[in-house]
């Protein structure tokens, strides 16, 4: 060990990489960094503002998770952390800004302030400024003595800020979505740079966002939380000799409507820029003619208000088009050749009035923008010109899921098109990459990594473009592992899961989207949606290793799994009731996606055991015997039923689907390896007779290959992988996708959009199979809670010569990565430090307790053996050949 060159790379707070340390929820936040060499001991600084500076040792060599080793903070007290290894010349990692939020209800002393209580509605409404100045002079602040400057803040409806004319944060849509009658996000921000002496002006941009206005499906709702918008905002200084003086702007604010016209989330916005007042949110601004707001109590609405647990939203990418083209009737159409979220930004000259219109769209058909799926999100921005010059605009409270765009009214020629689009999305940290010899895999992978992007917008969605964009919760239940391998996500759903936790507890079990709209969906207990209650708290548990997320989410988690158990009369069997199935098997009608070919109550007993399992699990780990217990029980009774109704003794599955079989494989629900065998000859045998297409909704899809690659069926699963005809993965890759489809066949063969009217080009829930990439054919799979155990275990097949995933998990950069040169298998393999792994070769042999480091692995293997000829198929290329196009797959 040589402390002395041990470098600490990353430090962060409790599982929130990527969440900034200013504003935290938490007094005594736990810290974690990655560490290029393992140290005996740990020295931990804290710096404070008072200027005070503490030292501790951590008692153990641990780099996870390090319980804060400092009194706890107060609310808005802080300091810079920076940690490193015990010895003389240890370096310092760079410090970590660590700053509590308002941690108490009763920090919020100052009202809401509000320039429309209320609004009819059935119409979109216009956006709102409110300002509001001050001078440090009246406040007895003499020149110098601001140390620090803090807004805390938050809103009902979606807002901006500017000080003294300029924008105070990049952050986009704040304060997100929440379920608002729960929950209440705040927002803290640092504008001690911005202040200036004697005068200062605050102001906002304020909209209605998800809070009030147009949100959910057919036809939507109106005005859910409430019928007001109004900003919340309390703004402090701390002075030199840390007294804070809280700036009383509550009399001070003013309102005026903004140049944003009307505005929908859903629908777009609209403004006119010759009604922008200039300098509104300068001091000097003359607001004589702006109206006072109506101030509303705090202790008028429900929400608890809350720090955030992720990162926020923000512009992350810029794209420009890579095709500019007139079309007929004059519009312009842009092609950005990526299916995004997010908005586009405007750079024109153009006479004032001057209109513009922008439309968005996932997919052309027929020669035309393919609007239909978008139902009623309309998604068309206007701007009309002030007239000055050039002028650059976005929509600020409004987003799309779109590729194409077109330009209605340009004010000039082809050449003078001047236009981003801005990928929008929540901040999120990468920390999983996949790469092979496929082109089409990679794609594939590419476009599970942009699905997951662009449904991350805040909560994780269904779909970024279609008046839905809900936290579905069957969707991330499925993908959820996924996710954790792709992005840091803990954040984000951690705090998602305390809103399922609220609304379970309102509606008496888990809704199928959160936060819940009753805009008319079936408001029931389903399998597989509802289960997510169980299951996500648990795989965030198994890729960060802490037991916190199951501490707090346990009641939210046993509730879900007690319901179940009532629903069955106790006899363990799930089998009346609203069920969604195998939802979106292909089999299924366009007009009735829940009519899979699997049986429903098969899928909804089967998740009773897996979460009745995983619930007696967490009991165990939370130390509750008599819990663990009656979940093992209630896990034990399912079980029972499920085999007594469905499996008979020689392993067949009465309902004798792919999904079905593959959920007992993978749920472990037969009772002897005879049955799970005879099982898995069947799948091989059902797979092989579908011609190596997918006959798999939801529910099967996500585990169809693992339950294969289980039960001796890997080149199964590479042909079900690496299959191009329709239904398929590649299919989609092969039509040119550049994100995941809602349906196998979102667009038909012949370049037509499905019919059905839920056809989205955006989703991630088929895209799990990333994770069966990283997992089986890279073969990187985390086998202990935390990844501090690795199984490196390759599966090479499907005539693939290469493949490597790395994930930089908890611990740090771990890697596998194979390739293949005539008879030899070359492994590279990189242990993070705290980790070790076991590396199983393809030739049968195990290597136990590999080490931190990069080692090299290599066995002989021969082609035939490993990669049998796909029958029937080629890969077509598409859009993307030519980049190593594997024509011929499977011929090695
Ligand atoms: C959503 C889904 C969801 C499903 C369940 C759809 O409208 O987009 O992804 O899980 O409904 O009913």
């Amino acid at each position: 060990m040589t402390p002395q060159h041990a470098h600490v790379h990353e430090l962060w707070l409790e599982n929130r990489r990527g969440l900034e340390g200013l504003g935290i929820g938490e007094p005594s936040p736990r810290l974690s960094w990655i560490a290029s060499t393992p140290a005996d001991a740990w020295e931990v600084e804290l710096q404070r503002d008072d200027g005070l500076i503490e030292h501790r040792l951590t008692p153990s060599g641990s780099t996870r998770l390090v319980e804060w080793p400092f009194a706890p903070l107060r609310s808005r007290e802080g300091g810079h952390v920076r940690v490193r290894a015990v010895g003389a010349d240890a370096s310092w990692s760079p410090p970590l800004r660590v700053e509590a939020g308002l941690l108490d209800p009763a920090d919020w002393v100052v009202p809401f302030a509000s320039p429309s209580a209320s609004a009819p509605a059935g119409e979109l409404r216009p956006g709102y400024l409110l300002r509001a100045t001050w001078d440090n002079g009246d406040l007895g602040i003499v020149p110098g003595r601001i140390r620090r400057a803090r807004v805390y803040s938050t809103a009902h409806g979606v807002y901006e800020l500017e000080l003294n004319g300029s924008p105070v944060a990049a952050d986009l849509l704040s304060p997100g979505w929440t379920s608002y009658r729960h929950r209440l996000r705040t927002q803290t921000y640092d504008v001690t740079e911005s202040i200036r002496e004697g005068r200062n002006a605050i102001g906002a941009w304020l909209a209605d966002g998800w809070y009030r206005g147009r949100i959910g499906f057919d036809g939507g709702l109106w005005d859910v939380y409430g019928s007001d918008v109004a900003l919340l905002l309390q703004l402090e200084l701390t002075l030199d000799d840390d007294s804070v003086v809280r700036v009383p702007l509550e009399d001070a604010w003013s309102w005026h409507p903004s140049p944003i016209t009307r505005v929908g989330l859903y629908e777009g916005e609209r403004y006119d820029a010759r009604l922008l007042p200039a300098a509104w949110s300068r001091p000097e601004f003359d607001d004589t003619d702006w109206a006072s707001p109506t101030l509303l109590p705090l202790t008028g609405f429900p929400a608890r208000l809350e720090p955030p647990t992720g990162p926020p939203v923000r512009v992350i990418e810029t794209l420009r088009p890579v095709s500019i083209e007139r079309i007929e009737g004059g519009r312009i159409r842009l092609d950005f050749a990526q299916n995004i979220s997010g908005k586009l930004r405007i750079r024109l000259r153009g006479p004032a009035g001057h209109t513009v219109r922008l439309h968005h769209a996932e997919v052309l058909e027929g020669g035309a923008l393919g609007v239909r799926p978008l139902r009623a999100a309309i998604s068309i921005d206007e701007y009309a010109c002030s007239g000055d010059g050039v002028e650059v605009w976005s929509p600020r409270f409004t987003i799309h899921g779109f590729r194409y765009a077109e330009l209605e009214g340009w004010p000039g020629d082809l050449e003078s098109v001047d236009v981003e689009a801005l990928v929008v999305h929540t901040d999120m940290v990468r920390t999983g990459w996949f790469e092979s010899s496929h082109a089409g895999l990679n794609r594939l992978h590419e476009n599970v990594v942009w699905s997951m992007r662009d449904n991350f917008v805040d909560l994780p969605t269904d779909c970024p473009q279609r008046d839905e964009r809900l936290g579905w919760t069957g969707d991330i239940q499925v993908f959820a592992p996924t996710a954790l391998r792709l992005f840091a996500v803990h954040g984000t759903l951690s705090g998602w899961l305390r809103d399922v936790a609220a609304e379970q507890a309102e509606q008496g079990h888990v809704p199928n989207f959160v936060p819940w709209l009753d805009c008319g969906f079936p408001n029931f207990p389903t399998a597989a949606w509802g289960d997510a209650a169980v299951i996500v708290p648990w795989e965030l548990y198994q890729h960060d290793g802490d037991v916190r997320i199951l501490e707090d989410q346990y009641d939210s988690m046993r509730a879900w799994v007690d319901l179940v158990h009532r629903l069955t009369g106790g006899t363990g069997l799930w089998n009346s009731g609203f069920q969604l199935g195998d939802w979106l098997d292909p089999a299924a009608p366009p007009d009735n996606p829940g009519e899979s070919h699997t049986d429903k109550h098969l899928v909804a007993t089967a998740y009773h055991v897996r979460t009745a399992r995983i619930v007696a699990d967490t009991a165990a780990l939370l130390g509750r015997r008599a819990d663990e217990e009656r979940y093992r029980g209630i896990a034990g009774r399912a079980l029972d039923a499920f085999r007594s109704e469905y499996v008979s003794p020689a392993g067949r599955i009465v309902s004798d689907t792919p999904t079905s079989i593959a959920l007992s494989i993978v749920f472990d629900l037969f009772a002897s390896p005879e049955q799970e065998l005879r099982a898995g000859e069947r799948l091989v045998e059902l797979v092989a007779q579908n011609d190596y297409r997918i006959s798999t909704g939801f529910v099967g899809t996500p585990i169809i290959c693992d339950a294969l690659a289980r039960v001796g069926g890997i080149q199964a699963a590479y042909h079900l992988l690496l299959q191009d005809q329709l239904p398929s993965w590649l299919y989609q890759v092969g039509m040119g996708a550049t994100t995941v489809w809602e349906r196998w066949d979102s667009m038909l063969p012949d370049g037509t959009v499905n019919p059905g009217d839920m056809t989205s080009f955006n989703h991630y829930a088929l895209g799990a199979i990333a994770g069966f990439m990283h997992r089986v054919v890279a073969g990187l799979e985390s086998a202990a809670p935390g990844g501090s155990l690795l199984r490196i275990a390759p599966r090479p097949g499907g005539g693939l010569t290469h493949a490597s995933s790395s994930h930089r998990g908890p611990l740090g950069l771990a890697t596998s990565s194979w390739r293949r040169e005539g008879d030899a298998f070359l492994l590279d393999v990189v242990v993070p430090v705290g980790a070790t792994a076991t590396v199983e070769l393809p030739d049968g042999s195990v290597i136990d307790a590999v080490g931190p480091g990069r080692h090299a692995f290599a066995c002989t293997m021969r082609a035939a053996a490993s990669d049998p000829p796909r029958p029937k198929m080629r890969w077509r290329g598409g859009p993307h050949d030519g980049e190593d196009s594997p024509v011929g797959v499977g011929a090695v």
